[in-house]
């Protein structure tokens, strides 16, 4: 089995009854293979999840193939969200709430988007701290994809408070701006102390960390092991729950740093975990089986260290 499909090389896979995949540039060390094959098998789906390497200008061409093939349907990671958003045929609420897609279903002949990235994050947040995003204070590091799904998904839960920080300062203000209107009915909606924006300076931050339950990485800053982190143990206080959406490395900088301060911490695995399962669902109809692909994917992390 190839680890990594392109363009040229999905012929091979014509023999496949059913075929699901995810797409991404790079793609070579996703683990959503190891997520949704024991999924498959345990379903008793004959078919198989492969990873496929594709460049952003030649979507539309895999797309066309994908159209002739028995597809059972797909996931779409950095930096095809936007782009398949623009080429399926029709958008579930989610993915039009996102602007991005990042799980397709092949309907009778229509491709269907829809985005998985915030439910699955609201359930990676409650699995790891017993806790729902719309009853905290949160604050989110970063104003990028990844940042603006989960900034729009906690206003939709009404979260108690957003607190969005980002480097280039604008973003988070532009962000903190679209999403006050989706705090729900009944509350004072986008009062300044509800929702707002900061810039990335770590003294502004730990002087807002005081009223926050919840901080949030969804920079890229962790990466790589040898950045410094975000925040230091001292601007972080005990009280918080620190979710790094980063998986890889296990443990970034700035998770070490919140357990030194004695922060609750977790790591990403959990939201790539729940975003799957639902996408699994979405194209079987069927429930997942959660504990199954928990099991492997902390097993291929594992490996992959
Ligand atoms: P993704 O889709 O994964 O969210 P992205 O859209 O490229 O990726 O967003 C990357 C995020 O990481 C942005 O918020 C970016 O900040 P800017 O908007 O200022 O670019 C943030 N980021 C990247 N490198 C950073 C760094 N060295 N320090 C702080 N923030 C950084």
């Amino acid at each position: 089995m190839a680890e990594c499909y392109t363009l040229e090389t999905l012929g091979e896979l014509s023999g496949v009854p059913r075929l699901f995949a995810v797409l991404g540039n790079p793609i070579a060390h996703s683990l959503s293979p190891q997520l949704h094959r024991p999924a498959l098998k345990a379903c008793e789906i004959e078919g198989d999840y492969v990873r496929i390497q594709i460049e952003p200008e030649r979507m539309p061409e895999l797309v066309q193939r994908f159209r002739t093939m028995p597809m059972g349907g797909w996931n779409c990671t950095v930096p095809h969200k936007q782009t398949m958003f623009q080429l399926v045929d029709e958008l579930d609420e989610t993915a039009r709430r996102f602007q991005a897609v990042n799980t397709v279903l092949p309907d009778e002949g229509r491709l269907v988007g829809f985005n998985t990235d915030g439910i699955g994050w609201v359930r990676a947040i409650r699995e790891e701290f017993r806790v729902d995003v719309g009853e905290l204070r949160i604050m989110i590091l970063g104003a990028g994809g990844a940042g603006r799904a989960l900034a729009i998904q906690a206003a939709l839960e009404g979260c108690d408070r957003l607190v969005i920080a980002n480097r280039t300062e604008a973003t988070a203000k532009a962000l903190a701006k679209e999403t006050a209107p989706l705090f729900r009915a009944g509350f004072d909606f986008a009062s300044p102390s509800r929702v707002k924006s900061i810039p990335m300076d770590p003294e502004v931050i730990a002087k807002e960390l005081l009223e926050i339950d919840l901080l949030v990485n969804t920079t890229s800053v962790g990466l790589k092991s040898e950045e410094p982190p975000l925040l230091t143990a001292r601007q972080i206080p005990e009280h918080l729950m620190v979710y790094d959406t980063i998986y890889r490395p296990a443990r970034t900088a700035l998770i070490q740093e919140a357990e030194k301060a004695g922060a609750k911490t977790a790591n990403g695995l959990s939201m790539l975990l729940h975003q799957g399962a639902e996408s699994f669902q979405i194209w079987t109809g069927r429930a997942a089986p959660l504990d199954l692909m928990r099991q492997s994917l902390v097993q291929a992390a594992k490996e992959f260290r």
